[in-house]
């Protein structure tokens, strides 16, 4: 997908459901009921074996969902998420060599900052959208706002992560600064395991009306 238009989707999106599957056969119920919910994106992290195999499935059965791969540490996953058909990667952090072969590969990636060092190396690297993680623990919206002061002019953009649930995500999405928001609190990992999708469904709506 171009850059442009995939930051244009996650910006009308607006909310990431990062994901963390424990097996393949629960990735079409988890997107069916995301997209059925209203929030047809899904990150989902490479924490298990069992991701890869779980994107290139939904790219293939479900391809109305946009995908993300995410906690991409290295470059082997990085390649890995976009052979596997990803329209993006995250990363908690900033690896250098990551995002430099990221841009390299013209594969769209944020990677996770917090201190005015690493915004800067996003920037310098070649990468304007950055997950802002962990965005509660850091000092939430406050501590972004004084994070970005400097950069603003650059036009970087955020997707805080990290502790963003039903009751905090709105006041984040009021900022120009983030693009999105990213989080575990729409699909945990307890209600995937156990196949509770009609929890994740309500939570979906919930939080779209
Ligand atoms: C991530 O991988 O982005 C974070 O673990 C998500 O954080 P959360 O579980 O607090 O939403």
């Amino acid at each position: 997908m171009d850059p442009h238009r995939l930051l244009e989707t996650i910006r009308s999106v607006r909310i990431i459901p990062v994901i963390v599957l424990e097996d393949t056969a629960s990735a079409i119920p988890l997107a069916d009921t995301l997209i059925k919910g209203g929030l047809p994106v899904a990150e989902i992290t490479f924490r298990t074996a069992a991701a890869a195999e779980a994107i290139a499935l939904l790219k293939k059965e479900r391809p109305d969902l946009l995908l993300g791969a995410g906690t991409v540490l290295d470059m082997e996953q990085l390649r890995k998420a976009h052979d596997c058909g990803a329209c993006f990667a995250v990363s908690p952090g900033l690896n250098a060599d990551v995002v430099r072969e990221s841009v390299r590969m013209g594969f769209p990636f944020f990677p996770g900052v917090m201190t005015p060092t690493e915004v800067g190396n996003a920037l310098a690297l070649g990468t304007g959208t950055c997950k802002f993680f962990p965005a509660e623990a850091a000092g939430g919206l406050k501590m972004l706002k004084s994070l970005a002061a400097p950069f603003v002019h650059t036009g970087v953009t955020f997707i805080p992560t990290g502790g963003i649930n039903a009751s905090n995500w709105k006041t984040y999405l009021e900022s120009p600064l983030v693009l999105a928001v990213g989080g575990t609190w729409i699909a945990p990992r307890e209600d995937i395991r156990t196949g509770n999708w009609e929890a994740i469904f309500e939570r979906c709506r919930e939080t779209l009306r």
